[in-house]
């Protein structure tokens, strides 16, 4: 059972950037808790939950017995991005699950900020994820009530996507807009030739699927992109 409150988790992630996330999108779901000891074994510090409705993005994966399947397993921060729509209706629902960061999309609700003060009320950091189309102007008057933002470099639904180099210059605009307790986050073809980028663009968290799941060796995988991450700060 988690002892470990999602504030601990979120200073924790905080103290210490770059953080390789593994996005639990293209692992091997037959042995989910293999899987998972694998990463603990290569000293991940979190995993980013893909959540995905069919709905918002024209793919399906996983929700809330995933979400609380992974927190009796582990006991690593669970960064969970919801890519649904009528997020609302499952904020309260995914932390209970286990959720230590909750993420919304801003093209799922009108307004984010009430969203983003009830997952902060219920105990877990309040994420805003921006696809590749959208900008930071627009999610500037949610930036306070934000403890992550996550600039998309792919349209979100798939693993193996190519990097789109926009979310570099939506990193760096966002770096000087929020505060430094504000954890930046890029999602979406991070590999070993567009991660240093991430890092020096000021990405503390790099989340990372096919560039980890797709190699014979995670630990080697996720300790060289956690190099090459902080490489050119
Ligand atoms: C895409 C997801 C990403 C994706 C990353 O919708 O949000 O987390 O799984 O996979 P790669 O690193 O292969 O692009
Ligand atoms: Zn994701």
């Amino acid at each position: 059972m988690q002892t470990i409150t999602s504030t601990q988790h979120r200073n924790a992630l905080r103290a210490a950037p770059p953080v390789v996330l593994p996005s639990l999108l293209l692992c091997d779901f037959g042995n989910l808790e293999r899987e998972i000891r694998q990463l603990e074994a290569a000293g991940v510090r979190g995993l980013h939950l893909d959540v995905m409705d069919g709905h918002f993005v024209p793919n399906m994966t996983y929700g809330l017995t995933m979400v609380s399947t992974l927190r009796e397993i582990t006991d690593l921060p669970l960064d969970v991005h919801l890519m649904i729509s009528n997020p609302g209706d499952y904020l309260k629902k995914y932390v209970d699950a286990g959720a230590d960061l909750l993420t919304i999309h801003a093209e799922a609700v009108d307004d984010p900020r009430p969203l983003l003060e009830e997952i902060r009320s219920l105990g877990a950091g309040s994420g805003l994820a921006i696809n590749p189309p959208t900008s930071v102007a627009s999610i500037e008057a949610a930036l306070p009530l934000c403890d992550l933002v996550l600039a998309m470099s792919v349209m979100p639904g798939f693993g193996g996507q190519a990097f789109d180099e926009v979310a570099l210059e939506k990193l760096d605009d966002l770096r000087s807009r929020v505060p430094a307790e504000t954890l930046l986050e890029v999602d979406g073809g991070v590999n070993s030739k567009t991660i240093a980028a991430c890092g020096s663009a000021g990405a503390q968290l790099l989340v990372v699927g096919s560039a980890i799941f797709r190699e014979p060796d995670y630990a080697q995988a996720i300790a060289n992109l956690t190099q090459l991450a902080g490489s050119e700060n």
